[in-house]
């Protein structure tokens, strides 16, 4: 197949080898950084297709940038709240993602921020490699147990319920909220199923798993950080706007909630000020899905729907089917 795609920043090799092994002509951004606009506007000029990344924004300029041959734009991502969706509708263009791939991996990383923060980890390493250890202390770096405790599920879609069923082993209490009830995962983990304010309430730790749209921009803001319990932790594997990030900030200054452990931020790379002197969060650089094995699943499921959509064939994980009439 000759076709000419971008791929906006280097991903694993193994997505690069399936579309290269196509015979596409693949154009990497050289650089290991996110383009700026204007170089992306540039790059995506006359291409066939393109592989693109959460940190790239891609609205109608863009696609108009790219041209009338242009076949679509796979996501190396399961959120799309960078792309236009809508935009790409209009202009018939797919737009695909990678689902299933990463819930697993980022469910995982759930676990560890939610650990992290139960037993202070991040606090304690600090404090031992700054020098401050004297000698074991009573007292020293409580933290919250698991077991009998209530996990409170924010979405109980793919990655929120493999977060949830992996909570059996540590013999932990189930609430959830979404759009639709889950007769089977209730089933499976005895989950219940409760609004966002009870939710808030009752849980000792809260993990947010809901896609990002207007519905659920600041869901987590002032008024329900107040709900929460004064020991519970949030713990936040999404997409950052969820959370009103100065409402967290002023919640974890004033100790009204236990903590937070968060892999994603309002503004990334930019962080809520006062967040990084706060003892009480965890913080991590939107490493979610960031293990070899799904990385590279990633880069050959989003090679795969790019090759899909370049052949004229429906992208297995295209987002927006209306396109395909
Ligand atoms: C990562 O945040 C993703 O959406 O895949
Ligand atoms: C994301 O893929 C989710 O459905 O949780």
């Amino acid at each position: 197949m000759s076709a000419n795609v971008y791929v906006t920043r280097l991903i694993p090799q193994s997505g690069l080898d399936l579309l290269t092994g196509a015979g596409l002509n693949v154009e990497v951004n050289p650089d290991d950084r996110v383009l700026t606009r204007g170089e992306l506007l540039a790059a995506v000029r006359g291409r066939d297709g393109v592989l693109c990344l959460l940190t790239d924004t891609i609205d109608d300029a863009v696609m108009e940038a790219a041209g009338p041959q242009c076949k679509g734009f796979a996501n190396y991502a399961v959120g799309y709240n960078n792309i236009d969706v809508a935009a790409a509708t209009r202009r018939g263009l797919p737009v695909s993602n990678t689902p299933g791939v990463l819930t697993d991996t980022t469910a995982e990383l759930a676990w560890a921020l939610l650990f992290a923060a139960a037993r202070r980890i991040v606090e304690s390493d600090y404090f031992l490699r700054d020098g401050h250890w004297e000698a074991w202390g009573p007292m020293q770096f409580l933290g919250s147990d698991l077991k009998g405790a209530t996990l409170g599920i924010v979405g109980a879609g793919r990655i929120g319920q493999a977060m949830a069923l992996k909570s059996v082993g540590f013999e932990m209490n189930v609430l959830y909220t979404d759009a639709v009830a889950r007769p089977e995962f209730e089933k499976a983990l005895g989950a219940r199923r409760v609004d966002l304010d009870a939710l808030l309430r009752e849980s000792d730790y809260i993990s947010l798993h809901v896609a990002l749209s207007p519905e659920t921009t600041h869901l987590i803001g002032a008024r329900e950080l107040a709900l929460m319990k004064e020991t519970a932790i949030l713990i936040n594997t999404s997409r950052g706007p969820v959370i009103d990030e100065a409402a967290l900030v002023e919640a974890l200054c004033a100790r009204t909630i236990g903590g937070a452990a968060l892999d994603v931020y309002e503004r990334e790379p930019i962080l809520a000020g006062g967040l990084t002197d706060m003892p009480n969060a965890v913080l991590v650089p939107h490493i979610g899905s960031a293990t070899r094995r799904t990385r590279g699943a990633m880069a050959e499921m989003a090679a795969r729907n790019l090759l899909a959509m370049l052949r004229g064939e429906r992208a297995p994980n295209c987002v927006n089917p209306e396109v395909y009439g």
